[in-house]
């Protein structure tokens, strides 16, 4: 009897100390913008009160919320810096609004060495592109500065992007960059048709990169996958306006790394100039473009609807033209459906000094918009296979 209620005493304890704990590690606190001074009329600047918000968050040994509520605030360029001392969540029910265009600046949000970070609500990202999209140089020099992108992630981990909406970026709108394990799902990323180089969003030097049940339109790449990007899958994504699901550019400079493990899946393009798209410089830089999977996706009315480029010359300011010394291998395209508005549905144009190796082309079914059945052409593909495909064989 007496061992009997020690042993239960014990347990009861250690459960007790237990609790406690748990409870302690999974406390949560908010740390409202509006208590740190922020001014939600959209003209105040609120930079200074979000960081300090920030900040403390960061520092909360627990769950940090960093809540901004519903209001239209003014926001500067910010970091919100890691490492944190514990889970950090940013949710944003209001509408933060950009600077306007102003010469020097490179950068607007920036989420730098956050482990384990939620960004959500219902709120949105303003980035007053409209100020900025004057400026683009880049139709007139390939050195063009580029403008601030709405959200930059560099060195995040294990991070949630949800229910998020950004409009109007002065560049990309999201960047995720040097960055492992992050999800971005139903996501509203919006900008004019001819807002130049406003990507929805781009990922580069990352990997397991998860982008999910999002509509993006804007006036360039919905999605793009840079050099270093690898295990990316995207699915469930509504394209366009824009230029299509882009692989690349690739390269362009010296020391990029390979692109490795990109599935794309249940997709629907619609009005887009390219649907499919990979992407490489005719440069001497070599890397490898390797398991790339296209499968189930739906195309309206899109121009080139499955485009290898390895010419790719933005505007036409590209000095040598070489042969792109990128190795493309192992794409496959599988249930491709939909319309061409040109004449070329399918269009492999691979590199003379590095042919395209395995390519598999599997119940493409693309018809054009105009008059008379739609063509494919091929130039320096190595192995390529067919099946059920709709589109005539390169041959
Ligand atoms: C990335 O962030 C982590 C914290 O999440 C930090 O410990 C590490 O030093 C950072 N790495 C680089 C290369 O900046
Ligand atoms: C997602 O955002 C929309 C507004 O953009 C809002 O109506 C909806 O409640 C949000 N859903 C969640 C789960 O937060
Ligand atoms: C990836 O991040 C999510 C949080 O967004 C986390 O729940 C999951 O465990 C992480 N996966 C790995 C393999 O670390
Ligand atoms: C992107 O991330 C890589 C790897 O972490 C880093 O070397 C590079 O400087 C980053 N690029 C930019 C533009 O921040
Ligand atoms: C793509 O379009 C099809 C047919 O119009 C639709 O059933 C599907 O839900 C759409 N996919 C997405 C991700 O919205
Ligand atoms: C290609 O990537 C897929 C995941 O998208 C993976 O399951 C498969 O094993 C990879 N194949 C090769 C040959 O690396």
């Amino acid at each position: 009897m007496g061992l009997m209620s020690s042993t239960f005493l014990r347990a009861f304890i250690v459960r007790l100390f237990l609790t406690i704990v748990s409870n302690v590690n999974a406390q949560t606190k908010v740390f409202n913008v509006m208590s740190y001074g922020a001014v939600a009329d959209g003209k105040t600047d609120n930079t200074k009160s979000f960081l300090s918000a920030w900040n403390d968050a960061c520092e909360w040994r627990g769950e940090g919320t960093v809540l901004v509520p519903s209001g239209t605030y003014q926001l500067g360029a910010i970091n919100f810096k890691g490492v944190c001392n514990g889970k950090m969540v940013f949710n944003v029910d209001g509408t933060i609004k950009a600077p306007p265009y102003s010469p020097g600046d490179d950068r607007w949000i920036v989420f730098n060495h956050v482990n384990d970070l939620i960004v959500t609500g219902n709120g949105v990202f303003d980035g007053q592109g409209a100020t900025a999209w004057p400026h683009n140089s880049c139709d007139q020099s390939l050195n063009c500065k580029p403008l601030p992108p709405s959200l930059y992630f560099q060195n995040v981990t294990n991070a949630l992007v949800k229910n998020i909406t950004s409009i109007n970026s002065k560049q990309f709108h999201f960047i995720i960059n040097g960055s492992t394990n992050v999800s971005m799902s139903s996501l509203n990323i919006r900008a004019p048709s001819d807002s130049r180089n406003t990507d929805g969003i781009h990922v580069g030097n990352s990997n397991n990169i998860h982008i999910s049940q999002s509509t993006i339109g804007t006036g360039d790449d919905c999605i793009s996958l840079g050099p270093g990007s690898k295990s990316v899958v995207i699915t469930d994504v509504n394209c366009g306006p824009g230029h299509g699901i882009s692989v690349g550019s690739l390269g362009r400079y010296a020391g990029e790394e390979d692109v490795i493990g990109i599935y794309v899946k249940n997709c629907n393009l619609t009005g887009t100039t390219n649907g499919l798209r990979i992407k490489t410089w005719a440069s001497p830089q070599s890397l490898l473009a390797y398991n790339l999977t296209y499968k189930n996706i739906h195309m309206d009315n899109v121009q080139n609807p499955i485009f290898i480029d390895q010419k790719y010359c933005p505007n036409s300011l590209c000095q040598s033209q070489g042969s792109s010394q990128v190795q493309i291998e192992l794409v496959k395209f599988i249930n491709i459906m939909g319309t061409s508005s040109s004449l070329v549905a399918v269009d492999l144009k691979c590199s003379k000094s590095k042919p395209c190796k395995g390519i598999e082309l599997n119940n493409i079914h693309l018809d054009y918009n105009g008059e008379g059945p739609s063509t494919a052409t091929c130039s320096n593909v190595n192995q390529i296979s067919y099946q059920n495909e709709v589109v005539p064989s390169c041959t």
